[in-house]
């Protein structure tokens, strides 16, 4: 096990009636003038925004709202969103939302605190966030579990940039986890988000480390448990055991307890965010459609790693060889994500195969004109990116 520092500050207020808690939540965390970030319609159309306005009016807090944030946040908005929060002398900002309200959020605390530069020079690493507004977090989709990560993903609209933001400053003080809010999504939007917490721990599991078993153990439950009640939700949305357990593991995937004493690894969510910034597509389908082509390229490096998932996560039986059951794993694996109804094809994800100029802009973009190269368990630079792609171009639908 590699040292560590486990910092999962935010408090996390969890069940029916969570969201009537903002007022309070609020109050104790010393905020008095209170922006509102939401997204396009769900929070407005159940009633939500208004159950929390009211609870925030009855703590005495004044309240400014901004409305309007759309999948895959812009840097645009958020931009626009800042200025709100300047203009209102905001001291809290409360995200009302799934990770592209609460990543907005994040971006306006900040740059509501640093007013004296661009918000994106802290995505550029230009400089370095010392300080932050307080912000919480009324959570309605599990998925990116930014409720409580130090992340921030954000696409600069006018570079097609989509690039994230670690600092310690981006955890939430509190996030109110209902599960019923849960309920009115659609099929998909379970899936994506399925796919993502299943991602989040995947993208830490597959490292280079041995030994780490406490982690690998927590991050084998967590993966077993997605799997058995990801499908269930996207069936029976209204499911409330199904949905509880998946916001609960939404949470544990990304604030860092899967990948305790390892290093990060990441290479999928790096390899879909240059999709989400080209062409615009839902971050969970990004990362169904290139795993596949990832894991094939990879799992070389480590076939008693990938034996070892396909043993304890998928619980198949090993009795052959490593490598066979390495495949076996990888292709339950790509039949779970079909099962939600996930692409595991750019083909798929796209409607049409890309160009060969096109996979050599996503790989040239991954690894930052050939600047760096992702991923531990194999290092990929330019060249590699560039075959992965290739590979999830050619990706047929999986047999289920
Ligand atoms: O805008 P509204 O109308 O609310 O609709 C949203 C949106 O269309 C809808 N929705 C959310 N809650 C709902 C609901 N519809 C009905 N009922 C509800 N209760 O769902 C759609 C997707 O919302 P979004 O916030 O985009 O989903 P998600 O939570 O998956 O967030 C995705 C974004 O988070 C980033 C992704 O890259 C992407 O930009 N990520 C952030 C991370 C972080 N900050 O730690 C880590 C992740 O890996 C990820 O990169
Ligand atoms: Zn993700």
């Amino acid at each position: 096990m590699r040292d560590f520092t486990f910092y999962s500050p935010t408090e996390i207020i969890f069940g029916s009636h969570a969201e009537e808690k903002a007022g309070e939540a609020v109050r104790r965390y010393g905020g008095s003038r209170v922006l509102v970030v939401y997204g396009g319609k769900s929070a407005v159309k159940s009633g939500l925004l208004e159950r929390v306005e009211k609870s925030l009016l009855m703590s005495g807090l004044c309240v400014e709202k901004i409305g309007g944030v759309q999948p895959n946040p812009l840097l645009s908005f958020a931009r626009n969103a800042l200025s709100k929060a300047l203009d209102f002398r905001a001291d809290f900002i409360l995200a009302i939302g799934g990770g592209s309200v609460i990543d907005t959020a994040k971006a306006v605390a900040i740059g509501a605190a640093n007013p004296h530069t661009d918000i994106w020079n802290y995505w550029l690493g230009k400089e370095t966030v010392s300080k932050s507004l307080p912000l919480g977090c009324v959570l309605t989709i599990s998925a990116s579990g930014s409720e409580s990560s130090d992340s921030a993903v954000l696409t600069d609209d006018a570079h097609q940039d989509k690039r994230g933001l670690n600092t310690p400053f981006n955890r939430p003080r509190f996030a109110l986890m209902n599960p019923e809010l849960t309920f009115t999504l659609s099929p998909k939007q379970i899936a994506c988000g399925v796919t993502d917490i299943l991602m989040h721990t995947l993208d830490r599991y597959f490292t280079p480390m041995q030994g780490n078993e406490l982690t690998d153990a927590l991050a084998e439950a967590l993966m077993r448990t997605v799997i058995h009640y990801g499908p269930q939700a996207v069936q029976t949305p209204n499911d409330y055991q199904a949905q509880s357990e998946l916001m609960w593991a939404g949470t544990l995937s990304h604030n860092n307890l899967t990948g305790l004493g390892a290093e990060k690894e990441f290479a999928m969510h790096q390899l879909g965010h240059e999709l989400s910034g080209f062409f615009g597509v839902t971050h969970g389908e990004s990362l169904s459609a290139v795993w596949n082509a990832w894991a094939g390229y990879v799992y070389k490096e480590d076939p008693a790693r990938f034996a070892r998932y396909a043993c304890n996560v998928w619980q198949l039986e090993v009795q052959t060889d490593t490598e066979s059951a390495a495949l076996e794993a990888i292709k339950k694996t790509k039949q779970f994500f079909s099962l939600l109804g996930m692409p595991t094809s750019l083909s798929e994800l796209l409607g049409r195969p890309l160009e060969a100029d096109e996979l050599m802009k996503l790989a040239d973009k991954c690894s930052r004109g050939d600047t760096r190269k992702i991923s531990k368990l194999k290092p990929l630079g330019r060249e590699d990116l560039l075959r992965i792609y290739t590979a999830a171009n050619r990706e047929a639908k999986a047999e289920l």
